[in-house]
Formats: structure tokens, C-alpha cells, sequence
């Protein structure tokens, strides 16, 4: 894994305040845990931050979560750094790519997602593209390997995908058209690709 450290000055904003909605989830997950325990809402109130900052942790969102939850800056700072799941620098604006890469995805046709990314998007990872829109990452293993190759943009996933039908997934996020999750071959889940082999008889 690269070292991951925030984004240079140059790009961190000013401050960073909580939406009001944002602002009431916050406190909704802090009343989850007995009183002295609210750290324990770290990840879930430094994922909804990253959600509102354009899909990327700055510093002063570390702050403001930290001053929220008592905890000191570093211990936040810490948790973003060490969780693959925040960005730490800017990312496309549209969508943010994670290609899962791990061995199931691999042997399923990933290579060739990837491919996409780097000709639709910038030839190398933790790049934006030219508008801006896009940028796209390698990641190990999302969980959802019985519908192999997939990706992961913001919290949803695009199974069953082929270079073809990923190009249409970046085209709906482009066109603001979104994509419905899931697979993309009109399989329903994860059920047997091609449908049912077994239990097919009425006795
Ligand atoms: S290997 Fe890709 S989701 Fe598990």
C-alpha cells in the first residue's frame, strides 16, 4: 500500500462545517454510544464529512470531527490515514472509481476494466481526468467477488461487468443519467449466471 498522507496545502480549504442534515446525522450517531464512548462514531461521522466534501477528507473536516467527538486532532487523523476508504486528496467530482483488482476480479476480466480507466479517465490512478469528473483507483477485495469483475463509485457497486457495460456506467454518471447498482448483465443478484441447474423439476 503507498504512503498515504493528506493532500498538500495548496488544495486543503479554508474550514469545513457539517450541513445542518449532516449535522443532525452526526449527532444521531453519537447518541448510539454510552457517554465517554462517542469516539466510537468516528468512521461513521468522518465518512459523512467525506461525503460532503466532494468525496475527499481535507484537514479541517479532521478537525471539526475531532473537536465533535473530544478526541485529539492526530487520533482522527490517524483513523483517515490508516482506512483506505478516505481519500485524502481531491477526486472526480462525478465519480470516483474503485476497480476491485483482487484475484476472483482478476480472473473475471479486471485487467480489462482497468484498461477503461486509464484510457477514459488518466493512465494513472489518484489522477483526475482532464474536466476534472473522474478519477479511479485499484482496491482489493469489495465483497461481492460471486459477480466478478466489479467496481465500487461512492457507496455503491457495478457487478457483472465487461469493458462494454462499464463504458455505460461511466457514461451515466457522466450524463448525470445514474446507473442503477448492481449487475449489469441483468442478473438478478447473485443468482446462477445463465439461471437455475438444480432442483429445475416438479416431481
Ligand atoms: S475479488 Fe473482487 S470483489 Fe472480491
Amino acid at each position: 500500500m503507498s504512503v498515504r498522507r493528506l493532500a498538500p496545502k495548496e488544495v486543503q480549504p479554508a474550514s469545513f462545517a457539517f450541513t445542518d442534515e449532516n449535522l443532525a446525522f452526526a449527532k444521531a450517531q453519537i447518541a448510539k454510544y454510552p457517554e465517554g464512548r462517542q469516539a466510537s462514531a468516528v468512521i461513521a461521522i468522518l465518512w459523512r464529512a467525506q461525503e460532503q466534501n466532494e468525496g475527499w477528507v481535507s484537514e479541517a473536516a479532521i478537525r471539526v470531527v475531532a473537536d465533535m467527538l473530544g478526541m485529539p486532532y492526530i487520533r482522527v487523523l490517524e483513523v483517515a490515514t490508516f482506512y483506505t476508504m478516505f481519500q485524502l486528496q481531491p477526486v472526480g467530482k462525478k465519480a470516483h472509481v474503485q476497480v476491485c483488482g483482487t484475484t476472483p476480479c482478476r480472473l473475471r476480466g479486471a485487467e480489462e476494466l482497468i484498461e477503461v480507466c486509464k484510457h477514459r479517465i488518466h493512465h494513472d490512478p489518484f489522477h483526475l481526468s482532464k474536466d476534472a469528473d473522474f478519477s479511479w483507483e485499484e482496491v482489493e477485495c469489495l465483497g461481492a467477488c460471486v459477480n466478478a469483475p466489479m467496481v465500487q463509485i461512492w457507496k455503491d457497486t457495478y457487478e457483472d461487468l465487461t469493458p462494454e457495460s462499464f463504458g455505460k456506467v461511466l457514461d451515466g454518471f457522466a450524463t448525470g443519467n445514474l446507473p442503477t447498482p448492481g449487475p449489469q448483465n441483468g442478473r438478478q443478484f447473485s443468482a446462477p449466471a445463465g439461471g437455475p441447474t438444480t432442483l429445475k423439476e416438479k416431481t
